[in-house]
């Protein structure tokens, strides 16, 4: 197992905000691991998204630090997709689907429009969008929620990065499309070998992906550890409370194979 970064004593403060909105002593990332970051609403799980892409606005403070092994911290775009919560904040709306998925390819892998655009078809070929050739005519809006994900997925892969960072995109959508996007990430995940950092509230879905799950509670580190483990014991009466919680709210076992 490669390190791949180490977060210390990393603190975010916004901008007027009294407490910080992060305050982990430390965690580390290890390259191809597929992490989930599990909280309610506040919690600090964008913040740490953000934080880790180099992409906080610029009212927030970073205090700490993330080492890199790499020589350079990952530059977004390049090495690293970001997916947001709200696929209007990863699409622009004038431009063609074609034209924001061939983006980074064109730009990170030195290719030429139209190369970058037979990139771009095969990439929303392979997130599931049907008729990929005329659906990198079309703009955004034309699609619906689940489906603008899936191409919000194409355009962060296009310049084919190591590490995917996706922040709750699949929270407005419906439990099946939900879980469609999930088999969608899993698969593109295995496929390219990458590093995946999973934000959701949804302890389930999260479960059903992640190899561990790092769960925060008002900016703080509540508890780390491999999925079945923190599944089958966990250690702090937050994590248990979020497991009862889902176990009231669904039939469904969080452990894949474990009848209940
Ligand atoms: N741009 C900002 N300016 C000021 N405060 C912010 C900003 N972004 C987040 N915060 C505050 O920082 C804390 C953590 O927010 P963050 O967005 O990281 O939580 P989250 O877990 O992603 O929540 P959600 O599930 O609602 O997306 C919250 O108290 C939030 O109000
Ligand atoms: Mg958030």
């Amino acid at each position: 197992m490669t390190l791949l970064c180490r977060m210390l004593n990393l603190r975010v403060t916004y901008h007027r905000q009294a407490s910080a909105a992060l305050d982990l002593s430390a965690l580390d990332i290890t390259a191809g691991e597929r992490l989930a970051v599990i909280g309610e609403s506040g919690s600090g799980k964008t913040t740490l998204a953000r934080a880790l892409a180099g992409l906080l606005p610029e009212t927030a403070r970073c205090e700490g630090e993330i080492r890199w092994t790499s020589e350079m911290p990952p530059q977004p775009g390049r090495d690293l997709g970001f997916v947001f919560q709200d696929p209007s904040s990863s699409l622009n709306p004038v431009l063609t689907v074609g034209e924001q998925v061939a983006e980074g390819a064109r730009q990170h892998l030195n290719l030429s429009w139209s190369q970058a655009f037979r990139h771009a078809r095969d990439l929303v070929a392979s997130v599931g969008i049907p008729d990929p050739d005329s659906a990198l005519n079309a703009y955004p809006h034309q699609f619906s929620g689940g489906q603008r994900q899936r191409i919000a997925i194409a355009a962060a892969l296009s310049a084919r990065p190591s590490i995917l960072v996706a922040d709750e995109i699949t929270s407005a959508l419906d439990m099946v499309v939900q879980a469609q996007l999930v088999a969608l990430l899993d698969e593109l995940v295995r496929q390219a070998a990458m590093t995946l950092i999973f934000v959701t509230h949804d302890i389930a879905l999260a479960s059903g992906l992640a190899d561990r799950l790092v769960i925060l509670k008002d900016g703080r580190l509540v508890e780390c550890g491999a999925t079945a483990q923190v599944l089958e014991r966990p250690q702090s009466d937050y994590t248990r409370a979020l497991i009862a919680s889902h176990r009231t709210l669904s039939s469904r076992s969080l452990l894949p194979g474990s009848a209940e």
